[in-house]
């Protein structure tokens, strides 16, 4: 049940303010988030690459109020991305990006949204890398696809996100599973109304073996994002089956959970990417990984009364 009021807190300026002030949350912030600058997150690039792992960067922030904070975005990946360049690690690190962060709320945003994305991917590009766009709530989904689809005729390799609890992901699994195509799947984090989304955890994981099945049947490449070591076992006895190598799928996880698991699968082969966040706009990204577990707030309380 927490769940759900935790998601509603990710949303709330007033809770963003209070949270943020608490001086021992950036403590319990840092399993999730281990920098805020570029200058602190190469350290932890270059230990995960040396690890076997593959990356996909995410300079956390959404939501944003301003055209100058949009361009602010994009220059904060233009610069991560001049950073990787110089460690010539081509697609092992790769790019994770919100279109919220890049404007896509404001007035005229989904050409805002385009217009400050495509510099993003074009440096990514110019590195022998590539940007995936994350999926955000139910609302920006539209948008979205059309902007994947948008930049794919210039830089093919864009991916994008599906999210096994909404109802339409299934046609839209169909859609993208084409030649060429890159598609994580994933659960899914925000709060969504029972009239777009299953709300029940079984249903949704029945979803996702669904969506998995069309994505290793289809043409696609499938990164499935997950730390469900049930899903996990599912995803590679559904690529045993369709026929695909190891190297013709990944696993995605996110850093600070389950890293033994990311490990694991690395030494077995797989292709392991680590979805490592930085930045000082944590807030939502944060919430909605305490949202995803209530151990993670029953921790974050203890911290905050023990101090
Ligand atoms: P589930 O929530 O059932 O967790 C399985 C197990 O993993 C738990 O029992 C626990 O052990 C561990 N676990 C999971 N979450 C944890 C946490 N926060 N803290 C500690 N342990 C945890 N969503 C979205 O809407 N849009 C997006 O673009 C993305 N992008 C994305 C990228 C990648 C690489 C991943 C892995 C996930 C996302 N997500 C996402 C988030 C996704 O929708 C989902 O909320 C989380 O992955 C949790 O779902 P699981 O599949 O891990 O299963």
């Amino acid at each position: 049940m927490l769940g759900p009021v935790i998601l509603a807190a990710s949303r709330s300026d007033r809770m963003r303010r209070l949270i943020s002030a608490v001086p021992v949350t950036k403590q319990v912030v840092d399993r999730f988030i281990p920098g805020e600058t570029v200058g602190e997150i190469v350290p932890i690039v270059k230990d995960l690459t040396g690890k076997g792992l593959e990356l996909t960067m995410d300079v956390v922030g959404e939501d944003i109020t301003s055209p100058d904070q949009a361009a602010a975005a994009r220059d904060a990946y233009l610069q991560l991305i001049e950073h990787l360049g110089k460690l010539n690690l081509g697609t092992k690190a790769e790019m994770s990006v919100k279109l919220s962060m890049f404007g896509q709320a404001l007035e005229g945003g989904h050409e805002l949204a385009l217009a400050n994305v495509r510099p993003v991917v074009e440096a990514a590009a110019a590195i022998g890398t590539t940007v995936t766009l994350d999926a955000e709530d139910h609302t920006t989904l539209d948008s979205m696809f059309a902007i994947h689809e948008e930049l794919r005729k210039d830089f093919p390799q864009t991916g994008c996100v599906i999210q096994a609890y909404l109802f339409r992901t299934e046609d839209d699994a169909r859609r993208l599973a084409a030649a060429g195509s890159r598609v994580r799947i994933v659960k899914g984090a925000y709060k969504e109304p029972a009239s777009v989304a299953y709300q029940d955890k079984a249903e949704i994981d029945k979803a996702y073996v669904r969506i998995l099945k069309i994505l290793m049947e289809g043409q696609g490449y499938p990164m499935i994002g997950s730390h469900d070591p049930r899903l996990i076992s599912i995803a590679q006895e559904i690529g045993r089956r369709a026929g695909r190598k190891l190297d013709e799928y990944e696993f995605q996880m996110l850093y600070g959970i389950r890293s033994d698991e990311h490990l694991r699968l690395a030494a077995e082969g797989h292709r392991m990417r680590v979805y490592t966040a930085y930045g000082t706009d944590w807030y939502g990204y944060f919430m909605r990984r305490l949202a995803e577990k209530p151990a993670n707030l029953r921790f974050f309380l203890r911290s905050m009364v023990s101090k």
